[in-house]
């Protein structure tokens, strides 16, 4: 359980966490189920105009990344596998969730789409989660989302703390709240039925030590979220400004994924360049 008992109580009665949408449900519960019919998966998810619509552009920009085209949902099904298509419906449910009125808000949408552009970029160089590594980075922060709806006048202070004092954000959060951003959308993903690493990436985004280091898999995936973390920071995205100096060799995260050899100036024009082209996708 990677969220004791209590905490979970008290972010509980703090947040009111939304419910999955109910196609994007729908389609998890069947997905996330190896009886189910790749048939009837195709028909739930056809069922649904809107949702047939943007899974299929979600498959086919090079956000997701995928080397054919996709113009079936069968075909999707084929090539993105169950998992895939779970985040892909999901991805495409968020939509309605950012409403993305206010600056902060639109802020946290540009970053969560370079971010889930960089972490599925890099997910594929490094082998790590690459059904899941886009919808993690699409949700890992959508704790502030949730924070920035709910409590937005406590959310603005903690975040014009954090900014003005030099001090990283979940420390701020942990002083005022009790918790971090991080742990919200960790409880909320777990709320989705999603699955149980994205949960621990996503409440550990910012905590690498609070995971067990002996379930290396998950490790990984939280270092793989802490990279496209750093990667948006220095190019800006959902940041006020781009974060200077910052050595990627360095990184512990780049250290547990053993990524030392990747050339981050490549990897970084990559992700700028995907993010780009498709920031208006949704
Ligand atoms: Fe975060
Ligand atoms: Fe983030």
């Amino acid at each position: 359980m990677p969220i004791c008992e209590e905490l979970k109580t008290i972010i509980d009665t703090t947040c009111d966490l939304p419910p999955m949408p109910l196609v994007a449900g729908r389609i998890v519960s069947l997905a996330s189920d190896p009886e189910t019919d790749a048939k009837v998966l195709e028909r739930a998810i056809q069922a649904d105009q809107a949702l047939t619509a943007n899974v299929l552009k979600i498959a086919n920009s090079s956000f997701y990344g995928c080397l054919r085209s996709i113009n079936t949902v069968s075909s999707a099904i084929v090539l993105i596998g169950f998992k895939g298509i779970k985040s892909l419906a999901v991805a495409a449910s968020l939509k309605s969730f950012y409403r993305r009125v206010d600056l902060t808000e639109k802020m946290l949408w540009e970053h969560s789409i370079g971010s889930a552009v960089a972490a599925h970029i890099l997910s594929k160089k490094l082998y790590c989660y690459p059904e899941e590594a886009f919808i993690a980075g699409l949700m890992h922060d959508i704790g502030k989302v949730i924070l920035n709806n709910q409590k937005n006048e406590l959310f603005s202070k903690i975040m014009q703390v954090s900014y003005n004092d030099q001090v990283p954000l979940v420390e701020v959060e942990k002083e005022h709240l009790g918790f971090t951003h991080a742990e919200v959308g960790g409880l909320m993903i777990q709320k989705w039925n999603l699955s149980d690493d994205l949960v621990e990436a996503v409440t550990f985004h910012h905590n690498l030590e609070g995971i067990d280091p002996l379930k290396t898999d998950v490790f990984r995936f939280a270092a793989l979220l802490d990279l496209t973390n750093k990667i948006c920071a220095h190019l800006g995205i959902g940041y006020r400004n781009p974060a200077e100096g910052i050595d990627f060799q360095q990184l512990k995260s780049v250290k547990i994924l053993k990524a030392g050899d990747l050339n981050f100036l490549k990897l970084i024009e990559e992700v700028q360049t995907g993010y780009e082209a498709e920031k208006g996708i949704f």
